[in-house]
């Protein structure tokens, strides 16, 4: 029994022995795999080739990448127009998912050796391994397949940099999102919904659209069938965009008109002309004397009934 016990035991610490040799042997694999291109060209000029393993420096992990991406960048870098920015590697690839194999020395412990992670990239990811700022990477949410992971990087923090770095969208706001059916505009349109705000897109085709449409676009609009700004003025004055603005001012900004408010709102009121006056009150603002308001009172303010007779 002892024996047995003692010859498991020995058996797991030979697995894990030749699991440490293993992967150290992959750690310090001098080569890999990766895609290449000896020249500028077509996409027929690509092939997989054997090269040097990155060079994990101090700031970086060292990912052993289980899926990538290509994007539009990708197809131009491919045909000279758009080369890597300097420093950065010159294999095809701006994103990458998979296991963090190695640490450089002066990572922080946010990230461990082990860790499921997708990396946004300067360069370098459609190989087998790619280094990566530890800052430009994030672990991958519980459950969800490198594959999937694969999808974000590049399009995702796109889509969340223009909505909210750039655009400040705002609760209850309108967004029009060109290109909709494609990979930034249809994280575009959920990050819209997900900051409360409405999406609006347009599109080249039907089938666009009505993706856009399933994943929370208001509407879309096909750019080849005639102009889509006057249809989107139209959309955006639509009486549930208005409601949702009364209804956040309301909520917002009308109880600091309340005299003692911690914000004092005042309104700026120029001149009160009779109903009669309607002529004179046109005249006034058209001739640009006004500064804030021009009332019109239709009714003398001491008929009010009462409060409670309301
Ligand atoms: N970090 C970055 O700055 C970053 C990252 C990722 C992507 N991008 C850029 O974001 C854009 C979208 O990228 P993606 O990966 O989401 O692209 P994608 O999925 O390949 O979709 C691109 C779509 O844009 C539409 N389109 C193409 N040419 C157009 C034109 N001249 N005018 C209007 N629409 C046009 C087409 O759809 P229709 O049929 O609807 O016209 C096309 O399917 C690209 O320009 C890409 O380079 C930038």
């Amino acid at each position: 029994m002892i024996l047995t016990r003692f010859v498991i035991i020995q058996e797991s610490l030979l697995v894990v022995l030749f699991a440490q040799i293993f992967d150290r042997k992959v750690t310090m694999a001098t080569t890999m795999q990766a895609v290449q291109l000896d020249e500028p060209g077509t996409s027929d000029k690509l092939y997989i080739g054997t090269v040097a393993m990155p060079t994990l420096t101090a700031n970086e992990v060292l990912i052993k990448v289980f899926a990538t991406a290509i994007n539009r960048a990708d197809l131009l870098q491919r045909k000279g127009l758009y080369p890597p920015p300097k420093g950065a590697s010159n294999i095809l690839g701006l994103e990458a998912v998979g296991i963090i194999e190695d640490k450089g020395i002066n990572c922080s412990d946010k990230l461990s050796v082990g860790d499921r992670v997708l990396a946004l990239l300067p360069g370098g990811g459609n190989a087998e391994y790619v280094t990566a700022h530890e800052g430009q990477v994030a672990v991958i949410p519980s459950g969800m397949s490198f594959t999937t992971a694969a999808a974000i990087p590049e399009v995702w923090l796109t889509a969340y940099q223009l909505l909210h770095f750039v655009g400040k969208l705002q609760k209850g706001e309108h967004v029009l999102i060109h290109a909709g059916g494609s990979g930034v505009g249809t994280a575009a349109v959920q990050l819209v919904r997900l900051a409360g705000g409405v999406p609006i897109v347009t599109a080249g085709s039907e089938d666009k659209i009505k993706k856009a449409v399933s994943l929370g676009a208001e509407v879309g609009f096909n750019y080849k069938e005639g102009s889509f700004v006057e249809k989107v003025l139209k959309q955006t004055n639509s009486e549930s965009y208005k409601t949702a603005l009364v209804k956040e001012f309301s909520e917002n900004a009308l109880p600091y008109f309340n005299v003692g408010s911690t914000h004092q709102l005042k309104t700026v009121i120029d001149t009160v002309f009779p109903l009669q006056d309607i002529g004179r009150a046109h005249q006034y603002m058209e001739d640009n004397k006004n500064i804030g308001k021009i009332v019109i009172q239709v009714r003398d303010e001491k008929q009010e009934p009462p409060r409670s007779e309301l």
